[in-house]
């Protein structure tokens, strides 16, 4: 079993989505649990785009509690109103930030982190999980990273 993109630098940015949620159709695997999946959903986001840090922290009790991610190690416990994962969790609203510099509030888990996206994770109405991306560039992330990841983090 491989899921591993072959070569990946010929696609487009829209291409490479397309083929990540065609792959991760297949990769979800209903009878496992969500950590299971979410560790795969990690590494398979990563493989397509090599971002800086790819992950999941999930709600637990009253904090975000780190959970499966690709990536530089990082920060375990983030409260519910604080940093970017914490605005997507408290309006449920994925949350796109240029310049992690100039976000108040911001979490720096790595110094590296320049910008960043988070995208809500639901259960029903209520937020679960977000997937927390970072990039080492400044504004990499756009609409088009939003609806995708929107559609992705529905199959989980
Ligand atoms: N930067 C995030 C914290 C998580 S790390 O980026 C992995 C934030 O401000 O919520």
């Amino acid at each position: 079993m491989s899921f591993t993109p072959q070569d990946t630098s010929t696609l487009s940015k829209a291409e490479k989505y397309v083929n990540l949620l065609k792959d991760a159709e297949v990769l979800i695997d209903r009878q496992a649990d969500t950590i299971a999946n979410m560790a795969n959903i990690s590494r398979l986001i990563y493989d397509y785009f090599q971002f800086h840090w790819v992950g999941f922290y999930r709600a637990m009790d009253d904090k975000l509690v780190l959970g499966p991610y690709h990536g530089p190690i990082a920060c375990t416990l983030i409260e519910f109103n604080k940093g970017v994962c914490g605005a997507a969790y408290s309006n449920g609203k994925t949350q796109i930030v240029a310049d992690v510099n100039q976000f108040p509030g911001h979490i720096a888990c790595s110094a590296l982190s320049k910008s960043e996206i988070v995208v809500p994770c639901f259960s029903g109405n209520k937020v679960v999980a977000v997937l927390d991306i970072d990039s080492d560039e400044f504004a990499t992330f756009d609409e088009m990273d939003k609806n995708y990841l929107e559609k992705l983090v529905k199959l989980l």
